[in-house]
């Protein structure tokens, strides 16, 4: 067992300084160091397939060892910024995206139009104050009508992505995203930010790719056989989600109100029931009502003491549990389907705690993989998560039967 190491290197903040991987931040994120080096193992034209896409980690780095990779996620926002950051642009796409977000910025300046279009996201004074998000709304709406390539707007819109989080009364925890009291912005301040957004994205864009095929795809990780066109991959480099009741939605929420990929709140909590281990908002009510379409004792009964201590404190937090491990063996069956025998799966998992009972994550999805057709699984331990002793990520390996 490898010794574990508590470094932010092997985290999201090690993936801010990258180029294209430090565009924009997905708390949960892992480490481009991690994925370069398990990318970096596998022989050259392996099929790589990453069924928990996020923000594109494992498909960025394949893009740039030259390895095909197909990445799911069922979060479009997610989809199009994994498809934004693997894609080539040529010089002339950087420099028209210059000029685009300049536009968008000497916009954001101006005290007309005084009622832009501004996204319908629920008590959006607390994610900015008034001035600022007219500045934001003014902006958006040279992006929204501009006429350029997509790759032009896509760079574009990562640029207004980060002035919309740099400008935000918003921090970044260790797991989670939170709000926090800002004084007021000065006015200038989103145009600053877009300067800035523009520039530091086109660093990375300039950076040519090593043959970037394949790409993101929206799908669901529990029936790939319905969104993947390739039936034998050879390698699976992903991070599910962890078992933490983290909800990627709800840190999301502020660039899919902005971009359209959310219109009314209901619509986030759909998604949020639909993500294995959402948790927020509908997710959450429905789960009171959910029951496992197996019983979990036959896949794993060694879930079912840590059931019982969790659902002595909380059923609706067993029942949590339960759906999550009923959900990632849905996904684990559905994998076997699409990967030829031989293939490699390397999964980055935490566990977690519910009040005093430890869920030791890692060691049932090594259980399940052996159960569900995979051979040789293997648990190493990666870092320590957070200041509590007993969390840690860990690495979970095993071949394909
Ligand atoms: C831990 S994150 C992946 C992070 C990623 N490795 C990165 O570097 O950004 C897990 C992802 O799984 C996605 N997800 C959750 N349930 C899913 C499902 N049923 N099918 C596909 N993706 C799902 C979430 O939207 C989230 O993006």
């Amino acid at each position: 067992m490898r010794e574990a190491v508590n470094s932010a290197a092997v985290t999201f903040r090690g993936n801010q300084a990258r180029h294209r991987h430090g565009w924009l931040r997905l708390t949960p994120a892992y480490s481009v160091q991690l994925v370069e080096r398990l990318v970096g193992e596998l022989p050259a034209r392996t099929r790589v397939l990453d069924p928990f896409c996020g923000t594109g980690t494992t498909l960025l780095t394949c893009a740039e060892q030259g390895l095909s990779c197909t990445t799911v996620d069922l979060n479009p926002f997610l989809v199009w910024l994994a498809n934004t950051k693997a894609r080539e642009y040529a010089s002339a796409d950087c420099t028209r995206a210059r000029t685009l977000v300049l536009r968008m910025a000497e916009a954001s300046r101006r005290a007309a139009p005084r009622d832009p279009w501004l996204p319908p996201i629920a008590n959006i004074d607390r994610w900015w104050h008034r001035p600022t998000q007219l500045a934001l709304g003014r902006a958006f709406a040279v992006l929204a009508r501009s006429q350029y390539s997509p790759a032009v707007r896509d760079l574009a819109r990562v640029a207004f992505c980060r002035a919309l989080i740099g400008s935000a009364n918003v921090s970044f925890g260790h797991q989670s995203m939170s709000f926090k009291v800002n004084g007021t912005l000065p006015t200038s301040a989103v145009a600053r930010l877009l300067e800035g957004a523009i520039s530091e994205v086109n660093e990375g864009a300039r950076v040519a790719l090593t043959k970037p095929r394949a790409g993101a795809l929206l799908g669901d990780a529990r029936s790939l056989q319905g969104s993947v066109k390739q039936r034998r991959f050879d390698a699976v480099i992903t991070s599910p989600p962890y078992c933490n009741r983290m909800s990627y939605i709800r840190e999301l929420r502020p660039y899919m109100y902005w971009l359209g990929h959310l219109d009314v709140p209901a619509s986030a909590g759909e998604l949020d029931w639909r993500a294995i281990g959402g948790t927020w908002g509908v997710a959450t009510s429905r789960l009171t009502r959910w029951q496992p379409p197996e019983p979990t004792a036959r896949l794993l009964p060694e879930l079912v003491p840590v059931l019982t201590a969790i659902a002595e404190r909380s059923e609706l937090l067993a029942r949590y549990v339960e759906r999550y491990f009923s959900d990632m063996a849905a996904h684990l069956a559905s994998l076997r389907q699409v990967l030829r025998s031989g293939a490699t799966a390397a999964y980055v998992i935490g566990n977690s705690k519910f009040f005093d009972v430890l869920l030791p994550t890692e060691q049932l999805l090594a259980l399940a993989m052996e159960r569900l057709g995979f051979a040789r699984a293997h648990v190493e331990t990666l870092r320590t998560r957070t200041s509590k002793a007993e969390l840690f990520e860990f690495l979970v390996t095993s071949v394909r039967r």
